[in-house]
């Protein structure tokens, strides 16, 4: 026997009472991924509102925030792209926004900028596995248009929980959206490159973005001289360290 309106009625209630208005129902197809790419096991129901800000490792934070309905972006989005590589890492490489494959993928930089960024990292002796890759919004704006300052405020705070989580010693912007929305500044790509910023007291270099090498191979030998720079800086850093 199907259930009356007033029985339906208040078991709606009983649920609001129990989880707020908060209530997300998953979206049927939307592919489940954990930031190492493989498949998570089942939906994590989360804890209310906020609760991702105690998040006490990135897993913990990926099942509370990857259900985010903060911005119209999840509406459009196939997955919620959190981030990839090591909890530990040194290095963290920060990106504008998925595209259309890292969308599809729920894993940042793995079309053919990602795989151009993949050689980079190699060409300064980082593996993939050792950084950690992400992105100021983990979820695609649709045509790849710029990320919307609505929309960068309401995600960033992820970013922020991330690095208090990794804490890395140094960060690379990758281009000018990227490293001007986290500057706060309008600032020429030139200006930026050229100059030593840093990011919620963490060193941070910028570089051309792997996609704009891609559409102007020119950029690829200031590319290999910014990131030369960012490996001795790296190292520099590290130098002090105690084995
Ligand atoms: N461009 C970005 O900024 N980030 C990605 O993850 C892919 C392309
Ligand atoms: N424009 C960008 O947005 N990024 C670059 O790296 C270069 C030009």
């Amino acid at each position: 026997m199907s259930p009356s309106v007033s029985e339906l009625n208040r078991y709606l209630r009983q649920i609001r009472e129990l989880y707020g208005d908060a209530l997300i129902l998953e979206r049927t197809g939307e592919k489940r991924v954990n930031h190492h790419g493989s498949a998570t096991g089942d939906l994590f129901e989360g804890d209310g509102e906020h609760s991702w800000e105690q998040a006490e490792s990135l897993d913990e934070l990926y099942e509370r925030i990857r259900t985010c309905r903060k911005c119209p972006l999840c509406e459009t989005r196939t997955n919620f792209v959190f981030g990839t590589g090591s909890p530990h890492a040194g290095v963290v490489l920060i990106g504008e926004a998925p595209g259309a494959e890292e969308d599809l993928q729920g894993e940042p930089f793995v079309g053919r900028a990602g795989q151009l960024l993949n050689k980079i990292l190699g060409a300064i002796g980082f593996r993939r596995d050792e950084v950690y890759i992400c992105n100021i919004l983990k979820c695609r704006p649709p045509n790849n248009r710029d990320p919307l300052p609505s929309e960068v405020e309401k995600c960033e705070p992820y970013l922020h929980r991330q690095l208090d989580l990794i804490r890395p010693r140094i960060i690379l912007a990758l281009g000018r959206i990227a490293a001007q929305t986290l500057l706060r500044t309008t600032d020429s790509l030139t200006v930026l490159r050229a100059g030593r910023h840093s990011y919620r007291g963490i060193p941070l270099v910028v570089t051309y973005h792997p996609a704009a090498l891609l559409r102007n191979p020119g950029w690829k030998r200031p590319t290999w001289e910014d990131v030369q720079r960012f490996r001795s800086l790296y190292d520099g850093l590290c130098a002090g360290d105690t084995v």
